[in-house]
């Protein structure tokens, strides 16, 4: 597939700022809780930064890379820890990339301070300028990018998740920590459905931990049916409810 280019998705900004999906009805996060949540649900889903002390390299998988903001926030927090891993790689899945100024502008809107002259806005800025001028090059499938003086890898699969997973699984990839974004599943059922979670298992290093911030049955047990320990776990207002797993393997 090398050499094509992709198409970039619209973004529906709304009126206050929320940025929209038309294709699938569901807001990518809402106006001021996107960061809270890459770092209350998924990160601290995942047992981060603790999880990754220690680590040569600890590999975080995602479906959904979005509007990269999960991906900001972890690189952000693993930049600012003295005991980070040596290396970060960030593997995410994403079958309808947005613009890189759809990403910029939503990250100068999602880090949480409305001065943006924090040490927040400017560190997050400039990641964000890093990851923009790589996003001229993305093709459809696999591409790794080195970030961050190379101490950071990005592996983009661009394409439908069921149809990446196996072909990351293939390329050896294997996970310590999993953040599932993808919409609601009442929304977008196909991102949580059966060859998903199958796939997970075989991208999932022995204790690998899952996050996610949908409690839906259907991904409790499509979790649970794939041999993850799944939790249902208190988390601030105004989402009640989140997820966790283990993969014992
Ligand atoms: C809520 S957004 C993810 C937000 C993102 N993690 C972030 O931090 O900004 C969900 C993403 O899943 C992607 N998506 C939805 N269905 C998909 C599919 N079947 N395969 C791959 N990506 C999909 C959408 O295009 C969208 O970008």
């Amino acid at each position: 597939m090398s050499g094509q280019t992709v198409r970039h998705e619209p973004v529906a900004w709304q009126e206050e700022g929320t940025p929209y999906s038309e294709r699938f009805a569901d807001v990518y996060r809402t106006r001021s809780g996107g960061w809270r949540q890459a770092c209350d649900v998924f990160m601290a889903g995942c047992g981060l930064p603790a999880a990754w002390r220690g680590h040569d390299r600890f590999t975080v998988l995602e479906t959904g890379f979005g509007l990269g903001l999960n991906f900001l926030a972890t690189w952000q927090a693993w930049q600012q820890d003295p005991e980070c891993s040596a290396q970060l790689h960030f593997v995410s899945v994403e079958a309808y990339p947005v613009s890189a100024a759809d990403m910029a502008r939503s990250a100068r809107q999602a880090v949480p301070h409305e001065q943006t002259d924090t040490p927040l806005a400017t560190q997050t800025a400039g990641l964000m300028a890093e990851l923009t001028t790589h996003w001229p090059s993305l093709q459809p499938g696999l591409q790794t990018w080195r970030l961050d003086g190379g101490r950071v890898h990005l592996t983009l699969a661009i394409g439908h998740v069921h149809a990446m997973l196996p072909v990351l699984a293939q390329h050896g990839v294997r996970a310590n920590a999993v953040y599932l974004d993808g919409f609601s599943p009442k929304l977008n059922p196909e991102m949580w459905s059966t060859p998903t979670f199958a796939a997970l298992p075989a991208l999932c290093l022995p204790g690998a931990r899952l996050a996610t911030y949908t409690v839906s049955r259907m991904v409790r047990d499509g979790l649970a049916e794939q041999g993850f320990a799944v939790r249902k776990c208190p988390n601030a207002p105004p989402k009640r409810w989140r997820l966790e797993a283990q993969w014992g393997g």
